[in-house]
């Protein structure tokens, strides 16, 4: 019996380029530093001019080669920041003319806890969150929730908002907004961050371009627990928007 002839489909592929799977990928067990580089690879050219709005201790330009870019570097810290980082900036507030950067990098605490023990055994960040007294909301300007200024989980997400609404004023068109960010469970509640700040994000004229997830390659501190409900999280995301 003659064998039956196979028809193959033809590929839609492009036969031009060289095949390689030295691609940069979305998941990594690896620190920020060693991801950040990628993200720049993949979206930002050379020469463009970004900034890095709560730039802390510098990290994520540890393996950067600074001079491929025009580079801003601010913090709302008035001190104990690296040379070249300019204190008491908010990133709800920036001294940046409208559409003025191609780039923008935002990095806040992800949790807030003002003394309260709403996330017990997680470090307290509320030292920079000082800002919220500044009497602004997302909420408040939206003319919700006039009488409170948020806190915990609430208080995160209002400063991703604010900041974002002040990114997508500095950015110019097609500005990429890279935002780094993670879940938490609050109260007893699982807070998917990242997808809550995509969700607001859309509504400002954002679109989402790549998440990439960061696992730690430590294991996180234990805290102490009579029952575990939810996992312990050992990922945190580096999301890439565009301005349209
Ligand atoms: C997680 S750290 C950032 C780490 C940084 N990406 C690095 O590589 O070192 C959070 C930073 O956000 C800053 N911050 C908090 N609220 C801010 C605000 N409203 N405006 C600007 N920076 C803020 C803090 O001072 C802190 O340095």
């Amino acid at each position: 019996m003659s064998k039956p002839t196979i028809k193959h489909k033809k590929s839609e592929r492009i036969n031009t380029g060289e095949s390689t799977n030295a691609l940069i990928h979305s998941a990594h067990v690896a620190t920020n530093d060693e991801v950040f580089p990628m993200i720049l690879d993949l979206f930002v050219p050379t020469s463009s001019k970004v900034a890095d709005v709560t730039y802390g201790k510098g990290v994520f330009w540890k393996k950067v080669n600074k001079e491929d870019y025009d580079l801003f570097f601010s913090d709302i810290k008035t001190k104990g920041l690296p040379e070249g980082c300019v204190p008491g900036i908010d990133s709800t507030s920036l001294p940046y003319e409208d559409e003025s950067f191609d780039a923008l990098v935002f990095d806040p605490p992800y949790m807030h806890t003002p003394g309260g023990t709403a996330h017990n055994g997680h470090q307290n960040f509320e030292q920079y969150y000082a800002n919220n007294g500044n009497g602004q909301s997302v909420n408040r300007e939206k003319g919700k929730d006039s009488t409170e200024l948020p806190k915990y989980h609430e208080a995160v997400l209002d400063l991703y908002y604010r900041s974002a609404l002040e990114a997508y004023r500095v950015l110019k068109k097609n500005g990429i907004y890279i935002v780094k960010c993670q879940d938490e469970v609050c109260s007893n509640k699982q807070r998917l961050t990242h997808l809550e700040i995509t969700i607001e994000l859309q509504n400002y004229g954002f679109i989402t371009e790549d998440l990439f997830v960061v696992v730690r390659k430590n294991k996180p501190g234990v805290s102490r627990m009579k029952k575990q409900y939810h996992a312990r999280k050992n990922h945190s995301y580096f999301m890439i928007y565009r301005k349209l």
